[in-house]
Protein backbone atom coordinates (compact mmCIF):
# COMPACT_ATOMS: atom_id res chain seq x y z
CA UNK A 1 0.00 0.00 0.00
CA UNK A 2 1.75 3.24 -1.05
CA UNK A 3 2.12 5.85 1.65
CA UNK A 4 1.57 9.64 1.69
CA UNK A 5 1.46 10.88 5.04
CA UNK A 6 0.24 14.56 5.07
CA UNK A 7 1.68 14.85 1.56
CA UNK A 8 -0.25 18.41 0.73
CA UNK A 9 -2.04 18.25 -3.10
CA UNK A 10 -3.97 20.27 -5.14
CA UNK A 11 -6.61 19.67 -7.90
CA UNK A 12 -6.89 21.20 -11.69
CA UNK A 13 -10.05 19.66 -13.19
CA UNK A 14 -10.88 20.77 -16.88
CA UNK A 15 -13.61 19.74 -19.18
CA UNK A 16 -16.64 18.18 -18.36
CA UNK A 17 -18.85 16.54 -15.68
CA UNK A 18 -17.07 12.68 -16.10
CA UNK A 19 -13.91 14.44 -15.22
CA UNK A 20 -15.46 16.39 -11.93
CA UNK A 21 -16.65 13.34 -11.08
CA UNK A 22 -13.19 11.50 -11.26
CA UNK A 23 -11.32 14.48 -9.43
CA UNK A 24 -13.90 13.63 -6.73
CA UNK A 25 -12.42 10.17 -6.79
CA UNK A 26 -8.66 11.28 -7.17
CA UNK A 27 -9.37 13.56 -4.29
CA UNK A 28 -11.24 10.22 -2.42
CA UNK A 29 -8.44 8.34 -3.22
CA UNK A 30 -4.84 10.43 -2.53
CA UNK A 31 -7.05 11.49 0.99
CA UNK A 32 -7.51 7.22 1.79
CA UNK A 33 -3.44 7.01 1.43
CA UNK A 34 -2.77 9.77 3.71
CA UNK A 35 -2.76 12.69 1.37
CA UNK A 36 -4.09 16.03 2.49
CA UNK A 37 -6.17 18.29 -0.15
CA UNK A 38 -5.41 22.15 -0.25
CA UNK A 39 -6.81 24.76 -1.64
CA UNK A 40 -3.60 26.48 -3.36
CA UNK A 41 -0.78 25.49 -5.55
CA UNK A 42 1.24 27.53 -2.87
CA UNK A 43 0.50 24.92 0.20
CA UNK A 44 0.76 22.09 -2.52
CA UNK A 45 3.38 19.24 -2.60
CA UNK A 46 1.81 17.39 -5.40
CA UNK A 47 -0.11 18.99 -8.52
CA UNK A 48 -2.92 17.08 -9.48
CA UNK A 49 -4.13 18.03 -13.41
CA UNK A 50 -6.98 16.17 -14.78
CA UNK A 51 -7.35 17.12 -18.37
CA UNK A 52 -9.46 17.83 -21.39
CA UNK A 53 -8.63 17.43 -25.00
CA UNK A 54 -12.24 18.31 -26.66
CA UNK A 55 -11.33 21.57 -28.47
CA UNK A 56 -7.29 23.25 -28.75
CA UNK A 57 -7.95 26.04 -26.79
CA UNK A 58 -8.30 22.92 -24.12
CA UNK A 59 -5.08 21.76 -24.77
CA UNK A 60 -3.34 24.74 -25.19
CA UNK A 61 -4.60 26.39 -21.72
CA UNK A 62 -3.36 22.75 -19.99
CA UNK A 63 0.31 23.61 -21.40
CA UNK A 64 0.31 26.90 -20.18
CA UNK A 65 -0.95 26.30 -16.42
CA UNK A 66 1.41 23.57 -16.07
CA UNK A 67 4.20 25.77 -17.37
CA UNK A 68 3.30 28.45 -15.25
CA UNK A 69 3.10 26.34 -11.47
CA UNK A 70 7.31 25.75 -12.64
CA UNK A 71 8.95 28.07 -10.26
CA UNK A 72 6.52 28.42 -7.68
CA UNK A 73 8.39 27.19 -4.64
CA UNK A 74 7.18 24.15 -2.44
CA UNK A 75 5.24 24.58 0.44
CA UNK A 76 8.40 25.40 3.98
CA UNK A 77 8.86 21.76 5.61
CA UNK A 78 8.22 19.85 2.29
CA UNK A 79 10.99 16.71 2.42
CA UNK A 80 10.70 16.65 -1.21
CA UNK A 81 13.15 17.67 -3.52
CA UNK A 82 10.58 19.22 -5.75
CA UNK A 83 6.39 19.54 -6.22
CA UNK A 84 4.99 16.13 -8.00
CA UNK A 85 3.14 16.98 -11.17
CA UNK A 86 0.71 14.37 -12.17
CA UNK A 87 -0.88 14.67 -15.53
CA UNK A 88 -4.38 12.80 -15.79
CA UNK A 89 -7.46 13.00 -17.67
CA UNK A 90 -7.74 12.90 -21.15
CA UNK A 91 -4.50 14.33 -22.35
CA UNK A 92 -2.85 12.08 -20.49
CA UNK A 93 -4.75 9.22 -21.95
CA UNK A 94 -4.50 10.56 -25.67
CA UNK A 95 -0.61 12.00 -25.33
CA UNK A 96 0.68 9.21 -22.75
CA UNK A 97 4.40 8.45 -23.00
CA UNK A 98 4.42 11.52 -25.37
CA UNK A 99 3.91 14.23 -22.38
CA UNK A 100 7.27 14.46 -20.45
CA UNK A 101 8.64 15.08 -23.88
CA UNK A 102 6.25 18.50 -24.24
CA UNK A 103 6.57 19.42 -20.63
CA UNK A 104 10.12 18.04 -18.82
CA UNK A 105 8.88 18.89 -15.14
CA UNK A 106 6.00 16.13 -15.21
CA UNK A 107 6.17 13.53 -12.81
CA UNK A 108 3.56 11.23 -13.19
CA UNK A 109 1.09 10.61 -16.22
CA UNK A 110 -2.00 8.55 -15.96
CA UNK A 111 -5.43 8.40 -18.04
CA UNK A 112 -8.98 7.81 -18.10
CA UNK A 113 -8.59 3.76 -17.11
CA UNK A 114 -6.51 3.68 -14.11
CA UNK A 115 -6.92 6.80 -11.86
CA UNK A 116 -6.58 3.99 -8.81
CA UNK A 117 -3.18 3.82 -9.74
CA UNK A 118 -1.89 7.45 -9.15
CA UNK A 119 -0.79 6.72 -5.65
CA UNK A 120 1.34 3.79 -6.90
CA UNK A 121 2.82 6.14 -9.57
CA UNK A 122 3.24 9.36 -7.23
CA UNK A 123 5.09 7.03 -4.73
CA UNK A 124 7.51 5.46 -7.45
CA UNK A 125 7.75 8.95 -8.83
CA UNK A 126 8.82 10.06 -5.17
CA UNK A 127 11.79 7.30 -4.64
CA UNK A 128 13.15 6.85 -8.03
CA UNK A 129 12.75 10.49 -9.52
CA UNK A 130 12.17 10.50 -13.30
CA UNK A 131 8.45 9.97 -15.25
CA UNK A 132 6.27 7.70 -14.13
CA UNK A 133 3.69 7.17 -17.05
CA UNK A 134 0.88 4.45 -17.39
CA UNK A 135 -2.15 4.59 -19.44
CA UNK A 136 -4.62 1.88 -19.83
CA UNK A 137 -6.41 0.56 -22.98
CA UNK A 138 -9.70 -0.16 -21.07
CA UNK A 139 -10.48 -0.19 -17.07
CA UNK A 140 -11.91 -3.26 -15.55
CA UNK A 141 -13.51 -1.38 -12.72
CA UNK A 142 -15.79 1.85 -12.76
CA UNK A 143 -14.65 4.25 -10.67
CA UNK A 144 -17.67 4.80 -8.55
CA UNK A 145 -16.13 1.85 -6.42
CA UNK A 146 -13.61 4.30 -5.69
CA UNK A 147 -13.64 6.03 -2.09
CA UNK A 148 -14.51 9.57 -3.50
CA UNK A 149 -14.30 13.39 -1.57
CA UNK A 150 -17.36 14.91 -2.73
CA UNK A 151 -17.02 18.79 -3.91
CA UNK A 152 -20.14 19.75 -1.80
CA UNK A 153 -22.29 17.11 0.42
CA UNK A 154 -25.56 17.82 -0.83
CA UNK A 155 -25.03 17.17 -4.88
CA UNK A 156 -23.46 14.05 -6.20
CA UNK A 157 -22.33 12.74 -9.74
CA UNK A 158 -23.67 9.37 -10.39
CA UNK A 159 -22.24 7.95 -13.57
CA UNK A 160 -24.38 5.08 -15.42
CA UNK A 161 -22.29 4.45 -18.25
CA UNK A 162 -18.51 5.10 -19.61
CA UNK A 163 -17.20 5.84 -23.09
CA UNK A 164 -18.41 6.66 -26.19
CA UNK A 165 -19.81 4.50 -28.96
CA UNK A 166 -20.94 7.28 -31.45
CA UNK A 167 -17.71 8.48 -33.09
CA UNK A 168 -19.24 11.98 -34.24
CA UNK A 169 -16.93 12.94 -36.52
CA UNK A 170 -15.51 16.02 -34.87
CA UNK A 171 -15.36 13.66 -31.10
CA UNK A 172 -12.37 12.96 -29.38
CA UNK A 173 -14.04 11.44 -26.58
CA UNK A 174 -14.42 8.03 -28.17
CA UNK A 175 -10.57 7.63 -28.35
CA UNK A 176 -9.65 8.62 -24.69
CA UNK A 177 -12.79 7.58 -23.16
CA UNK A 178 -13.04 4.44 -24.57
CA UNK A 179 -16.15 2.08 -25.59
CA UNK A 180 -19.51 2.26 -23.82
CA UNK A 181 -19.84 0.10 -20.95
CA UNK A 182 -22.91 -0.04 -18.29
CA UNK A 183 -23.10 -0.34 -14.87
CA UNK A 184 -25.62 -2.65 -13.70
CA UNK A 185 -28.80 -1.29 -13.05
CA UNK A 186 -29.11 -2.86 -8.85
CA UNK A 187 -25.64 -1.29 -8.56
CA UNK A 188 -26.89 2.54 -9.92
CA UNK A 189 -29.79 1.92 -7.84
CA UNK A 190 -27.61 1.11 -4.45
CA UNK A 191 -25.20 4.18 -4.97
CA UNK A 192 -28.52 6.30 -5.29
CA UNK A 193 -29.86 5.18 -1.79
CA UNK A 194 -26.38 5.43 -0.22
CA UNK A 195 -26.47 9.26 -1.38
CA UNK A 196 -29.74 9.95 -0.40
CA UNK A 197 -29.02 8.40 3.08
CA UNK A 198 -25.62 10.83 3.20
CA UNK A 199 -27.77 13.39 2.72
CA UNK A 200 -27.71 13.81 -0.95
CA UNK A 201 -30.11 16.19 -2.71
CA UNK A 202 -29.25 16.21 -6.22
CA UNK A 203 -28.23 12.99 -8.30
CA UNK A 204 -26.89 13.89 -11.31
CA UNK A 205 -26.77 10.34 -13.75
CA UNK A 206 -23.78 10.85 -16.01
CA UNK A 207 -22.59 9.10 -19.07
CA UNK A 208 -21.73 10.71 -22.84
CA UNK A 209 -24.64 9.18 -24.11
CA UNK A 210 -27.24 7.91 -21.06
CA UNK A 211 -30.03 7.15 -23.81
CA UNK A 212 -27.90 4.33 -24.72
CA UNK A 213 -27.91 3.00 -21.89
CA UNK A 214 -28.08 -0.92 -21.00
CA UNK A 215 -27.31 -2.20 -24.54
CA UNK A 216 -24.37 -4.06 -23.32
CA UNK A 217 -25.89 -5.43 -20.48
CA UNK A 218 -28.12 -9.12 -19.90
CA UNK A 219 -32.03 -8.31 -20.19
CA UNK A 220 -30.71 -4.99 -21.85
CA UNK A 221 -32.38 -2.97 -19.32
CA UNK A 222 -33.27 1.02 -20.31
CA UNK A 223 -32.31 4.04 -19.28
CA UNK A 224 -36.12 4.62 -18.43
CA UNK A 225 -35.30 1.86 -16.09
CA UNK A 226 -32.52 3.78 -14.14
CA UNK A 227 -34.62 6.62 -14.01
CA UNK A 228 -37.60 4.92 -12.42
CA UNK A 229 -35.24 3.31 -10.03
CA UNK A 230 -33.21 5.90 -9.07
CA UNK A 231 -36.58 8.40 -8.72
CA UNK A 232 -37.17 5.71 -6.31
CA UNK A 233 -34.36 6.70 -4.29
CA UNK A 234 -36.59 9.70 -2.80
CA UNK A 235 -33.63 12.06 -3.79
CA UNK A 236 -35.16 15.63 -3.69
CA UNK A 237 -33.66 16.61 -7.54
CA UNK A 238 -32.97 14.33 -10.29
CA UNK A 239 -30.78 15.48 -13.30
CA UNK A 240 -29.07 13.47 -16.47
CA UNK A 241 -26.19 14.21 -18.80
CA UNK A 242 -26.06 13.85 -21.21
CA UNK A 243 -28.26 12.73 -24.00
CA UNK A 244 -28.10 12.13 -27.90
CA UNK A 245 -31.02 12.85 -29.83
CA UNK A 246 -31.04 9.86 -31.86
CA UNK A 247 -31.51 7.28 -28.43
CA UNK A 248 -34.06 9.49 -26.95
CA UNK A 249 -37.52 7.48 -26.02
CA UNK A 250 -41.10 8.56 -26.03
CA UNK A 251 -40.92 6.54 -22.68
CA UNK A 252 -38.06 9.01 -20.90
CA UNK A 253 -40.16 11.94 -22.55
CA UNK A 254 -43.04 10.11 -20.54
CA UNK A 255 -41.00 10.31 -17.38
CA UNK A 256 -40.97 14.27 -17.33
CA UNK A 257 -44.94 13.98 -16.99
CA UNK A 258 -44.98 11.72 -14.44
CA UNK A 259 -41.51 11.47 -11.76
CA UNK A 260 -41.92 14.47 -9.18
CA UNK A 261 -38.32 14.55 -8.45
CA UNK A 262 -36.68 14.51 -12.13
CA UNK A 263 -36.00 18.39 -12.77
CA UNK A 264 -38.02 19.87 -15.45
CA UNK A 265 -34.50 20.83 -17.58
CA UNK A 266 -33.42 18.74 -20.76
CA UNK A 267 -30.15 19.01 -22.25
CA UNK A 268 -29.94 18.19 -25.75
CA UNK A 269 -27.35 18.61 -27.85
CA UNK A 270 -28.55 19.36 -31.13
CA UNK A 271 -25.04 20.73 -32.94
CA UNK A 272 -26.32 21.62 -36.24
CA UNK A 273 -29.74 22.85 -37.82
CA UNK A 274 -28.66 21.46 -40.98
CA UNK A 275 -29.35 17.91 -42.70
CA UNK A 276 -26.13 17.95 -44.36
CA UNK A 277 -24.22 19.22 -41.65
CA UNK A 278 -25.30 15.98 -39.32
CA UNK A 279 -25.03 13.66 -41.83
CA UNK A 280 -21.09 14.24 -42.24
CA UNK A 281 -21.08 14.46 -38.60
CA UNK A 282 -22.26 11.44 -38.29
CA UNK A 283 -25.46 12.28 -35.69
CA UNK A 284 -27.73 9.92 -37.34
CA UNK A 285 -30.84 12.32 -36.58
CA UNK A 286 -32.62 14.83 -38.80
CA UNK A 287 -33.35 18.43 -38.27
CA UNK A 288 -37.34 16.81 -38.35
CA UNK A 289 -37.10 14.25 -35.76
CA UNK A 290 -34.93 16.49 -33.56
CA UNK A 291 -38.11 18.84 -33.47
CA UNK A 292 -40.65 15.98 -32.94
CA UNK A 293 -38.41 15.41 -29.70
CA UNK A 294 -38.92 18.71 -28.90
CA UNK A 295 -42.89 19.04 -29.56
CA UNK A 296 -43.37 15.55 -27.69
CA UNK A 297 -41.48 16.93 -24.70
CA UNK A 298 -43.23 20.20 -24.42
CA UNK A 299 -46.84 18.62 -24.86
CA UNK A 300 -45.76 16.28 -21.81
CA UNK A 301 -44.65 19.20 -19.87
CA UNK A 302 -44.43 22.92 -21.39
CA UNK A 303 -42.02 24.41 -18.45
CA UNK A 304 -39.20 22.39 -19.11
CA UNK A 305 -36.14 24.38 -19.83
CA UNK A 306 -34.25 23.38 -23.05
CA UNK A 307 -30.52 23.71 -23.65
CA UNK A 308 -28.31 22.65 -26.17
CA UNK A 309 -24.56 22.28 -27.42
CA UNK A 310 -23.72 23.63 -30.88
CA UNK A 311 -20.99 23.85 -33.27
CA UNK A 312 -20.18 26.51 -35.64
CA UNK A 313 -18.03 26.11 -38.56
CA UNK A 314 -17.99 22.37 -38.60
CA UNK A 315 -16.20 21.88 -42.55
CA UNK A 316 -17.71 22.89 -45.59
CA UNK A 317 -20.58 24.69 -43.25
CA UNK A 318 -22.43 27.08 -45.85
CA UNK A 319 -24.01 30.10 -45.24
CA UNK A 320 -27.61 28.08 -46.00
CA UNK A 321 -26.29 25.58 -43.42
CA UNK A 322 -25.44 27.93 -40.67
CA UNK A 323 -28.94 29.81 -41.43
CA UNK A 324 -30.75 26.87 -40.91
CA UNK A 325 -28.87 26.38 -37.57
CA UNK A 326 -29.73 29.95 -36.53
CA UNK A 327 -32.89 29.50 -37.44
CA UNK A 328 -33.40 26.12 -35.65
CA UNK A 329 -32.07 27.68 -32.30
CA UNK A 330 -34.74 30.62 -33.00
CA UNK A 331 -37.65 28.12 -33.04
CA UNK A 332 -37.02 26.05 -30.39
CA UNK A 333 -36.12 28.94 -28.07
CA UNK A 334 -33.48 27.52 -25.45
CA UNK A 335 -32.49 28.97 -22.30
CA UNK A 336 -29.04 28.05 -22.74
CA UNK A 337 -27.09 26.77 -25.86
CA UNK A 338 -23.31 26.06 -25.32
CA UNK A 339 -21.69 27.50 -28.57
CA UNK A 340 -18.70 26.40 -29.90
CA UNK A 341 -16.19 26.89 -32.85
CA UNK A 342 -15.40 23.68 -34.40
CA UNK A 343 -11.84 22.70 -33.22
CA UNK A 344 -10.18 19.84 -35.54
CA UNK A 345 -9.11 16.83 -33.23
CA UNK A 346 -5.75 15.09 -34.87
CA UNK A 347 -7.31 11.43 -35.54
CA UNK A 348 -11.32 12.24 -35.87
CA UNK A 349 -12.29 12.08 -39.49
CA UNK A 350 -13.39 15.57 -39.56
CA UNK A 351 -10.15 16.68 -39.52
CA UNK A 352 -9.13 15.66 -42.69
CA UNK A 353 -12.20 16.79 -44.35
CA UNK A 354 -11.84 20.23 -46.47
CA UNK A 355 -12.02 23.22 -44.47
CA UNK A 356 -12.01 26.18 -46.19
CA UNK A 357 -14.12 28.69 -44.53
CA UNK A 358 -12.27 31.41 -43.26
CA UNK A 359 -11.94 32.16 -39.71
CA UNK A 360 -13.87 36.06 -40.18
CA UNK A 361 -16.87 34.21 -41.23
CA UNK A 362 -17.18 31.60 -38.89
CA UNK A 363 -16.55 34.26 -35.99
CA UNK A 364 -19.26 36.45 -37.82
CA UNK A 365 -21.80 33.57 -37.65
CA UNK A 366 -20.79 32.57 -34.07
CA UNK A 367 -20.85 36.09 -32.93
CA UNK A 368 -25.00 36.37 -34.71
CA UNK A 369 -25.43 33.04 -32.67
CA UNK A 370 -24.57 34.20 -29.47
CA UNK A 371 -26.60 37.20 -29.66
CA UNK A 372 -29.51 35.18 -30.45
CA UNK A 373 -28.75 33.08 -27.70
CA UNK A 374 -29.00 35.33 -25.25
CA UNK A 375 -32.10 37.18 -26.54
CA UNK A 376 -33.74 33.57 -26.33
CA UNK A 377 -32.36 33.19 -22.64
CA UNK A 378 -33.64 36.44 -21.85
CA UNK A 379 -37.01 35.54 -23.11
CA UNK A 380 -37.74 32.05 -21.69
CA UNK A 381 -36.85 33.72 -18.21
CA UNK A 382 -39.54 35.71 -18.00
CA UNK A 383 -41.76 33.15 -17.76
CA UNK A 384 -40.57 32.94 -14.59
CA UNK A 385 -41.08 36.04 -12.65
CA UNK A 386 -43.85 36.39 -10.16
CA UNK A 387 -43.85 32.64 -9.50
CA UNK A 388 -42.45 30.78 -6.55
CA UNK A 389 -39.48 28.68 -7.10
CA UNK A 390 -37.49 25.99 -4.64
CA UNK A 391 -33.72 27.07 -4.97
CA UNK A 392 -30.75 24.61 -4.02
CA UNK A 393 -28.83 27.12 -1.66
CA UNK A 394 -25.38 26.67 -2.78
CA UNK A 395 -23.52 29.34 -1.30
CA UNK A 396 -23.03 33.30 -0.83
CA UNK A 397 -23.02 35.25 -4.59
CA UNK A 398 -19.28 35.77 -5.78
CA UNK A 399 -19.72 39.26 -5.47
CA UNK A 400 -21.90 40.23 -2.64
CA UNK A 401 -21.33 37.69 0.55
CA UNK A 402 -25.27 39.20 1.62
CA UNK A 403 -26.80 37.61 -1.36
CA UNK A 404 -27.35 34.01 -1.95
CA UNK A 405 -27.08 31.66 -4.66
CA UNK A 406 -28.75 28.68 -6.24
CA UNK A 407 -30.38 26.53 -9.02
CA UNK A 408 -33.62 26.37 -9.55
CA UNK A 409 -35.52 22.84 -10.49
CA UNK A 410 -35.32 24.47 -14.10
CA UNK A 411 -31.73 24.82 -13.25
CA UNK A 412 -31.45 28.74 -13.63
CA UNK A 413 -29.21 30.37 -11.08
CA UNK A 414 -31.01 32.22 -8.49
CA UNK A 415 -29.68 35.59 -6.50
CA UNK A 416 -31.85 36.51 -3.25
CA UNK A 417 -31.01 38.49 -0.14
CA UNK A 418 -29.98 36.60 2.75
CA UNK A 419 -32.97 36.98 5.23
CA UNK A 420 -32.12 39.27 7.80
CA UNK A 421 -30.33 37.13 11.00
CA UNK A 422 -29.64 34.47 8.82
CA UNK A 423 -26.29 32.89 8.26
CA UNK A 424 -25.62 31.55 4.92
CA UNK A 425 -23.80 28.29 6.15
CA UNK A 426 -27.61 27.60 7.46
CA UNK A 427 -29.28 27.61 4.30
CA UNK A 428 -25.95 26.00 2.27
CA UNK A 429 -27.31 22.81 0.74
CA UNK A 430 -30.99 23.77 1.42
CA UNK A 431 -34.15 24.26 -0.74
CA UNK A 432 -35.84 27.46 0.34
CA UNK A 433 -38.55 29.11 -1.35
CA UNK A 434 -37.74 32.35 -3.64
CA UNK A 435 -40.12 34.80 -5.55
CA UNK A 436 -38.93 35.85 -8.21
CA UNK A 437 -39.50 39.44 -8.99
CA UNK A 438 -36.28 39.61 -12.02
CA UNK A 439 -35.45 37.69 -15.05
CA UNK A 440 -32.35 38.81 -16.95
CA UNK A 441 -30.36 36.16 -19.51
CA UNK A 442 -28.12 34.23 -16.76
CA UNK A 443 -30.20 34.54 -13.78
CA UNK A 444 -33.15 35.63 -12.04
CA UNK A 445 -33.30 37.17 -8.46
CA UNK A 446 -36.06 37.18 -6.20
CA UNK A 447 -36.74 37.33 -2.46
CA UNK A 448 -36.53 34.13 0.11
CA UNK A 449 -40.60 33.62 1.26
CA UNK A 450 -39.81 31.34 4.23
CA UNK A 451 -36.29 30.15 5.05
N1 LIG B 1 -21.38 13.36 -25.13
C1 LIG B 1 -21.89 14.65 -25.22
C2 LIG B 1 -20.91 15.75 -25.53
C3 LIG B 1 -19.53 15.72 -25.08
S1 LIG B 1 -18.52 17.00 -25.65
C4 LIG B 1 -22.88 14.66 -26.34
O1 LIG B 1 -22.79 13.89 -27.26
O2 LIG B 1 -23.72 15.50 -26.30
C5 LIG B 1 -19.45 18.48 -25.38
C6 LIG B 1 -19.67 19.29 -26.61
O3 LIG B 1 -18.43 19.74 -27.14
C7 LIG B 1 -20.30 18.56 -27.76
O4 LIG B 1 -21.69 18.45 -27.63
C8 LIG B 1 -19.92 19.42 -28.94
O5 LIG B 1 -20.85 20.46 -29.15
C9 LIG B 1 -18.60 20.03 -28.50
N2 LIG B 1 -17.47 19.48 -29.25
C10 LIG B 1 -17.03 18.20 -29.27
N3 LIG B 1 -15.98 18.08 -30.10
C11 LIG B 1 -15.74 19.31 -30.62
C12 LIG B 1 -14.81 19.83 -31.56
N4 LIG B 1 -13.91 19.06 -32.12
N5 LIG B 1 -14.87 21.15 -31.85
C13 LIG B 1 -15.79 21.94 -31.28
N6 LIG B 1 -16.70 21.51 -30.40
C14 LIG B 1 -16.69 20.21 -30.07
FE1 LIG C 1 -18.55 12.83 -28.70
FE2 LIG C 1 -20.67 12.19 -30.11
FE3 LIG C 1 -19.85 10.58 -28.15
FE4 LIG C 1 -20.93 12.94 -27.57
S1 LIG C 1 -21.96 11.24 -28.58
S2 LIG C 1 -19.08 12.07 -26.70
S3 LIG C 1 -20.22 14.23 -29.23
S4 LIG C 1 -18.76 11.02 -30.03
FE1 LIG D 1 -13.03 16.76 -22.25
FE2 LIG D 1 -12.55 14.25 -21.81
FE3 LIG D 1 -14.83 15.30 -21.06
S1 LIG D 1 -12.02 15.36 -23.63
S2 LIG D 1 -15.17 16.92 -22.53
S3 LIG D 1 -12.86 15.82 -20.29
S4 LIG D 1 -14.51 13.24 -21.79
Amino acid sequence: MPNLPHKTFCLYTYGCQMNEHDSERIAGILESHGAVQVDTIEEAEIAVFVTCCIREAADVRLMGQVASIKNIPLPEGSTLAKRMVCIGGCIGQRDGDALPGKLAHVDVVFGTQNIERLPYLLEAAMAEGGHHVEVLEKSTTFSTDLPSKREHPWAAWLPITVGCNNFCTYCIVPYVRGRERSRALEDIAADARALVADGVKEITLLGQNVNSYGRDLYGEPRFADVLRAVSESGVERLRFATSHPKDLTREVIDLYGTLDNLMPSLHLPVQSGSNRILKAMNRRYTVERYLELIEAMREVNPDVSLSTDIIVGFPGETEEDFQATYDLVKRVGYSQVFTFIYSPREGTPAASMVDDTPREVIQRRFDSLVDLVQENAFEQNQRFVGRELSVLVEGASKRDDHVLTGHSPHNVTVHAPLPEGVDIDDLVGRIVPVRIDHARAWYLSGGVLDA
